[in-house]
């Protein structure tokens, strides 16, 4: 009888550590359907994540099966392993009052959350298109939470940096911006037309009512201070803004990263006190070669590097575009670049992509599909 106790209790014992195996090793498949804990495809596109807790939260689109526009707003997802999805419903609502900034069939677009430490206060931006606008309004949204999963409470949405000029522009780069006027340059596309996007035809047109600002990421470094790195100036150039210390505005400093270069869908991530970003180029819903920068100041200057992305379909970012480059919670060097597969037919059916993020001898990041993973690869490195 004491045997049969002993044996079962081995046997128990085998049974937990088979299950807690199996969840570490839960593959992950780029492009795939991803079932939350209820079966159903994960909705949380343009997404991004927070380790807040103990739990990683993915914030991203909610997206119908038949409009890009936002119908339902900002979902909000919970795991503690990456692989186990609990769906926590809606962490910011569009709302019915057509008077609203994110009444529905607005575009909303590439949520972030990020945590501020002093208030408390869960904060996040979006990029956010006026109903029936198009993409023209280029503005950004804030809504801010007690709690982690919501919900959020729409604060207000605006262009960035009104009356503010970049904060490192010599004297002579304003002298020249001063001259620039939208009418001298009506074809686009012309050397003339790039050169002065360059200098910052738009900047200057902008100046007064404030910066535009689409495709966007949130950063918080090491010291607490958060940024907000959008697509600006017509797509044509990137913009890095320091957020005040409760991240609730823009405090005025702002830097231009590769002027007319249009970039999107930029993606953040520190190492070894070294910044990179990963970008799309500009074809809409279609994927493009993925571009990539780094600098040792986050303010910059920034340099270009070759596309991250190696071996087949890489000219194509494998189908995606970057969305966001997660650093895993307790494991060493461990960073996850992710990007969408968008289909724009079916937005809802739009795909994730999660890749390990490798590392050359020189440090230099290289993105590799994989079909197949888990998390499991970190700890062989
Ligand atoms: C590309 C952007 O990265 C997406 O977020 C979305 O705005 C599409 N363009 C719309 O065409």
């Amino acid at each position: 009888m004491k045997m049969k106790k002993i044996i079962l209790y081995l046997l128990g014992i085998v049974v937990l550590l088979g299950y807690g195996c199996t969840q570490s090793l839960k593959p992950i498949c780029s492009g795939e359907i991803w079932p939350d804990l209820d079966g159903v495809h994960i909705n949380a596109h343009g997404g991004g994540l927070l380790y807040y807790g103990n739990k990683y939260y993915w914030y991203g689109e909610h997206k119908c099966d038949t409009t890009s526009a936002a119908m339902v707003g900002v979902i909000c997802y919970s795991s503690k392993n990456l692989t186990d999805w609990k769906n926590e419903g809606v962490a910011l609502a569009v709302e019915d009052d057509p008077h609203s900034d994110i009444t529905k069939h607005c575009v909303l677009e590439r949520p972030k959350v990020i945590y501020n430490e002093k208030t408390q206060k869960f904060v996040m931006w979006f990029h956010l298109e006026l109903k029936g606008q198009g993409y023209t309004a280029a503005r950004t949204g804030l809504a801010v939470s007690d709690t982690p999963a919501g919900p959020f409470k729409f604060v207000r949405s605006e262009r960035v940096n009104a009356g503010k000029l970049p904060f490192d522009m010599t004297e002579e780069q304003k002298a020249v911006m001063d001259t620039l006027t939208e009418a001298y340059y009506p074809k686009a596309w012309t050397p003339e037309w790039i050169d002065a996007v360059k200098k910052g035809l738009f900047l200057k047109r902008d100046l007064e009512g404030g910066q535009m600002a689409r495709d966007m990421q949130l950063f918080v470094d090491d010291d607490g201070k958060a940024y907000h790195i959008f697509a600006s100036e017509e797509n044509n150039t990137l913009q890095i803004a320091a957020l005040s210390d409760d991240y609730l505005s823009h405090s005025g400093k702002y830097v231009r990263v590769a002027p007319s270069g249009q970039n999107e869908a930029p993606a953040l991530f520190k190492r070894k006190g070294k910044y990179w970003m990963i970008t799309s180029g500009c074809t809409g819903w279609a994927p493009n070669e993925a571009r990539m920068f780094s600098a040792d100041n986050i303010m910059g200057p920034w340099t270009q590097h070759p596309n991250p992305c190696i071996g087949p379909n890489k000219e194509l970012t494998f189908g995606g575009q970057s969305t966001y480059i997660l650093k895993v919670h307790g494991m060493d060097d461990a960073y996850i670049f992710m990007a969408d597969i968008w289909r724009p037919k079916h937005p809802s059916d739009a795909r994730y992509i999660w890749l390990p993020v490798q590392f050359k001898e020189d440090d230099t990041p290289v993105i590799e599909w994989m079909d197949s993973w888990t998390l499991d690869y970190f700890k062989k490195k």
